[in-house]
């Protein structure tokens, strides 16, 4: 089933009606109001696609509805769809109307998003400074003594034969311990603990989701999540988080529309935007989903990362009993610790845990151990952890600042990394250009369901800190070759990268 724009909201979206100047050309300086109407209409339209403003996949209103709207002639909007069918940035469907998509290919799901592996016989997992893909850091200063701890507690598990299916009891509890220090009354029996969120994840989509079946995902959002759905036979269906913002209305009229098995939201310092849904837009959103009957799958990798001073709201499941949290040590601690979690209803964790036993039958206990150890240390090490991570971010903020002064961004309040608007739909060309440069980052469609977001890029600062305004200044440097060159914006938006080397 494919989503149909309303026409109000088309409109909003290409930046108001069409009159000379207004959307189309606007953002790119170019001559608009020279143009015929439904060459800026078809142009809008364009743009707000490869902005990711409009998901690709999205079925255009019908034409006579956005002629009311827009108060133009039936034959411009007739004419600007048939413009966007030539150029190939939409297919015609009889029966179901005009189609966007992103030219060339059919539309791909963005690739994996995966670390970048040092060289064999290269330095066992140091930070490269000039790799900016992953929003992870190396281990914290307490690591070592859990290590330690958990190496001394170990043979009191060798008699037994270390398979925990739903996690090691004493992490189960340690994590409902956590739950309850953040405001959420949770019991050991509400966490099955598995190898990592994306495990996690994986392990729900393959639960919940059937062939055919829809999920709801902020655009942009993370890949691997996207692929997980995309994996089980569902199709991941666009929020478009406009400016780092949930708009609560429209998750309404796309879970009305899409009809949804479940929506995947990380309202704690979403990857990549950084943003955090507050309090009220929690409880708005945890009402949309329980009127439409529709569970939240909630991510929260991100969600001890909070690095201002601010009233992080509780975790969403206090909005919502039914929901289903996925958790992690990754970012907390450390990526090398394969341990995450699932926090359900009591009555959800057998069929959580049946559905896991065929892909994993236990995470390791030793990684169980150590996190154990490191739960119970979370507030030694999480404000030292939460301090160096608020002050890489203000060097990469004040780096992008002095840099790169015409791109936008919104600082974040928690989270590993720094979402970035450019002014031009270029960012596929930006990262080449970085890389040549020895700088890796990502551009905007990795992150887009479908692809487009071409005005984007995503910048870490889990890394080396003491690198990042030298990094940035490579990025400008490439950016500028980019602009001086001349570009048009590149055709291979829907590809995805595959692997980030
Ligand atoms: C939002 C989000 N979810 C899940 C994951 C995967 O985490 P894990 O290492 O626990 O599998 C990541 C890792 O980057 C992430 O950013």
């Amino acid at each position: 089933m494919v989503a149909r724009i309303p026409a109000s909201r088309l409109v909003r979206e290409i930046g108001g009606p069409l009159r000379d100047g207004a959307g189309a050309g606007a953002e790119q300086g170019d001559p608009g109001e020279r143009l015929p109407a439904y060459r800026r209409l078809a142009e809008a339209i364009r743009s707000a696609v490869v902005d990711g403003r409009i998901p690709t996949g999205a079925t255009l209103p019908s034409e006579r509805s956005l002629t009311e709207v827009l108060d133009v002639s039936r034959t411009t909007v007739t004419r600007a769809y048939a413009v966007l069918v030539a150029d190939d940035w939409a297919i015609s469907r009889r029966g179901s109307g005009t189609v966007l998509k992103l030219p060339g290919r059919r539309p791909e799901p963005s690739g994996p998003l995966v670390p970048t592996e040092p060289s064999v016989g290269g330095s066992a997992g140091a930070p490269t400074p000039g790799d900016l893909t992953c929003a992870a850091s190396d281990a914290p200063p307490g690591f070592a003594a859990a290590l330690e701890a958990a190496t001394r507690s170990l043979p009191g598990h060798l008699r037994g034969i270390g398979y925990h299916p739903l996690g090691l009891p004493e992490l189960r509890s340690a994590i409902a311990d956590r739950y309850r220090a953040r405001g959420l009354p949770t019991d050991a029996e509400n966490i099955l603990v598995t190898p990592g969120a994306l495990a996690a994840i994986n392990v729900v989509a393959r639960t919940y989701l059937d062939p055919g079946d829809r999920v709801v995902v902020e655009s942009p959002g993370y890949p691997n999540s996207m692929a997980a759905v995309t994996a089980s036979g569902a199709r991941p269906i666009a929020l478009g988080l406009g400016a780092g913002r949930w708009d609560v209305e429209e998750l309404a009229a796309t879970v009305r529309r899409s009809a949804p098995a479940f929506a995947l939201l990380m309202p704690d310092f979403q990857n990549p935007t950084g943003a955090l849904l507050g309090a009220d837009d929690r409880r708005a959103v945890a009402e949309v989903l329980r009127a439409a009957r529709v569970p939240a799958v909630i991510d929260e990798t991100m969600a001890e990362l909070v690095l201002d001073d601010i009233d992080q709201p509780p975790p969403f499941a206090r909005f919502d009993p039914h929901t289903v949290t996925v958790g992690s040590t990754s970012k907390t601690f450390w990526g090398g610790l394969r341990v995450g979690w699932i926090r359900a209803p009591r009555s959800e964790i057998d069929r959580l845990a049946r559905s896991m036993s065929t892909l994993f039958l236990s995470a390791s206990l030793l990684d169980q151990l150590i996190a154990t150890h490191l739960l119970g240390e979370i507030d030694t090490i999480l404000p030292d952890r939460r301090r160096s991570y608020r002050s890489a971010r203000d060097r990469l903020v004040a780096a992008v600042g002095e840099h790169l002064p015409q791109w936008r961004r919104t600082v974040p309040p928690g989270g590993l990394s720094l979402w970035c608007r450019l002014p031009e739909p270029i960012a596929p060309l930006v990262v080449a250009a970085a890389q040549a440069r020895g700088v890796l980052i990502v551009a905007g469609h990795q992150f887009g369901v479908g692809g487009g977001l071409a005005h984007h890029v995503r910048l870490t600062y889990g890394g080396r800190a003491d690198t990042l305004d030298a990094v940035v200044a490579r990025v400008a440097a490439g950016y500028r070759e980019v602009l001086d060159r001349g570009w048009v914006p590149p055709a291979t938006l829907g590809a995805g990268a595959g692997l980030i080397a």
